[in-house]
C-alpha cells in the first residue's frame, strides 16, 4: 500500500477525478547539477554529488504516489566525453549510490535493474551493481530502472543485431517481425513505456534518451535544476500528467466515450 499524506491525498484525487490511466512509469531527465553547482561557486561535482541524495528522494516519493516504474538517466554513451575526472566521480558517486542504498532497496522491496552496456562499466562499480541486482531480483510491484551507459540509438543497434541473430538461427521469422516482437529485444523487454518523462533544468529535449518507448509518454520540462527538484515539483508534474487526455491516435471523443460504451456493452 501507497503511504498516506496529504501530497498523496492530492494526487489520487485527480486520479480519480478524471479517466485518463493510472501513472505506472515515470521516467527521468536529472539534468542541471552542473549548473546548480556552478551558481554557488562549488565544484561540478558537488552538484552530481547532492542529485544522487536527491535520487534517495525521488524513489521515496515515487513509492509514496505508488509510482511502480522509475526510471533514471545516470549516464549516457555520451557522457564518456566529459572530462576524465568528472566521468571518475560520476562512477565514484555510482559505486557509493550502491553501497549506502541496496539495503533500502531489498527492505522498501524494489527490483534494481540496469538499462544501457553495464558490462563497459569499471569493474568496481560492476561488482556493486551485480551484487544489487541480485538482492532484489525477486521483487515484483516496485521497479527502479537506471540508465547507465545508456543511448536509445545503442539500444536499438544491440537489438537489431539480437534480432539478426535469432533470425539467422531459425528462431524467429523476419517476415513476422511487428512491434510486440522487436521491443522484447529492448533493454526495457519486460517494463512498460514510460507514461510521464520528466526532464528537469530548463532544457526541452529528450537526448537520445528511451526514443523508442516514449512514443506516446506525456512530456514535462521543468526549469528547476536536479537537485532542487523536491517533492513538490514531483508532485506538480504527476498533477499535470493527470490533467491530460491520452488519446494514442484517437480521437479526444472516442477516448471519452469508450468507458461509456464499455459500460453500455457490459450491461
Ligand atoms: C546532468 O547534469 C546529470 C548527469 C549527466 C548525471 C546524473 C547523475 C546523477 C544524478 C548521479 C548518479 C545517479 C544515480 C541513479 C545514483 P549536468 O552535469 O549535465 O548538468 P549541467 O547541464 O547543468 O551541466
Amino acid at each position: 500500500m501507497p503511504a498516506t499524506g496529504r501530497l498523496y491525498s492530492t494526487v489520487q484525487t485527480s486520479t480519480k477525478a478524471d479517466t485518463k490511466g493510472k501513472l505506472d512509469h515515470v521516467a527521468i531527465i536529472m539534468d542541471g547539477n552542473g549548473r546548480w553547482a556552478r551558481e554557488r561557486g562549488l565544484p561540478r561535482i558537488e552538484g552530481h554529488r547532492r542529485g544522487v541524495e536527491n535520487v534517495r528522494q525521488a524513489l521515496k516519493i515515487a513509492r509514496d504516489l505508488d509510482v511502480r516504474y522509475l526510471t533514471l538517466f545516470a549516464f549516457s554513451v555520451e557522457n564518456w566525453q566529459r572530462p576524465p575526472e568528472e566521468i571518475s566521480a560520476l562512477m565514484g558517486l555510482l559505486e557509493f549510490f550502491l553501497e549506502r542504498n541496496t539495503r533500502e532497496l531489498v527492505k522498501n522491496k524494489v527490483r534494481l535493474r540496469v538499462i544501457g552496456r553495464p558490462e563497459e562499466l569499471p569493474e568496481k562499480v560492476r561488482k556493486k551493481l551485480d551484487e544489487a541486482l541480485e538482492a532484489t531480483k525477486d521483487f515484483k510491484h516496485y521497479s527502479l530502472q537506471v540508465a547507465l551507459n545508456y543511448g536509445s540509438r545503442t539500444e536499438v543497434l544491440d537489438a537489431v543485431r539480437a534480432f539478426s541473430e535469432d533470425a539467422a538461427a531459425g528462431k524467429v521469422d523476419p517476415n513476422h517481425l511487428d512491434w510486440p516482437l522487436f521491443s522484447k529485444y529492448l533493454y526495457t523487454a519486460d517494463i512498460p513505456d514510460p507514461d510521464l518523462l520528466i526532464r528537469t533544468s530548463g532544457e526541452t529535449r529528450i537526448s537520445n534518451f528511451l526514443l523508442m518507448q516514449c512514443a506516446y509518454s506525456e512530456m514535462y520540462f521543468s526549469p528547476v535544476y536536479w537537485p532542487d527538484f523536491d517533492r513538490e515539483h514531483f508532485v506538480e508534474a504527476v498533477e499535470s500528467f493527470h490533467r491530460r487526455q491520452r488519446r494514442f491516435g484517437k480521437t479526444g471523443e472516442q477516448v471519452t466515450d469508450a468507458p461509456k460504451a464499455e459500460a453500455i456493452a457490459n450491461r
